[in-house]
């Protein structure tokens, strides 16, 4: 395992949309597993592919001690409503309001290719939501109410 560089906003490479993931072979499983790694040592609640610069539709999240992946994966049903700050490794230290689904059931893939689905609330289907947006070039700040903030402040987009 190792620990990867995380790409910055500002970077063309964020904004791209990935690709879905084709293989599950042994490259996927490394690639997981740094991606764990990394998010682990950077102290972050998920992290997605392009991020440490591979355009895969890969999220890893670990929320109050559940860890997945998330492989191809694809909201397939939300409800409600929430808002909470928001933070982001290629972000920096801003956190900023976003608007998000209380609870969202998505479909993906685990890493040896066998469907699932899986239903969260709250900060699950926040930190979901928010990986899955950067599968498609999305950042946070994109949405946050407070973008007017980060603006102000010379954040980067
Ligand atoms: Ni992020």
């Amino acid at each position: 395992m190792a620990i990867r560089k995380i790409v910055k906003i500002g970077e063309d490479f964020l904004r791209k949309k990935s690709k879905p993931v084709q293989n599950f072979d042994e490259d996927l499983w490394q690639l997981l597993d740094d991606m764990k790694e990394t998010m682990i040592a950077s102290d972050g609640m998920g992290l997605a592919a392009p991020q440490i610069g591979v355009l895969r539709r890969i999220a890893v999240v670990e929320v109050n001690n559940a860890y997945f992946e998330l492989i191809n994966p694809q909201i397939i049903k939300s409800k409600g409503e929430d808002v909470e700050e928001e933070g982001c490794l290629s972000v920096g230290s801003f956190k900023g309001r976003v608007k998000r689904p209380y609870e969202i059931t998505v479909s993906a893939f685990d890493r040896f290719g066998y469907p699932f689905t899986l239903t969260g609330e709250k900060w699950l289907a926040r930190c979901i939501c928010h990986e899955i947006d950067h599968l498609d070039g999305i950042l946070f700040v994109d949405k946050s109410m407070d973008k007017d903030k980060y603006l102000k402040q010379g954040g980067k987009i």
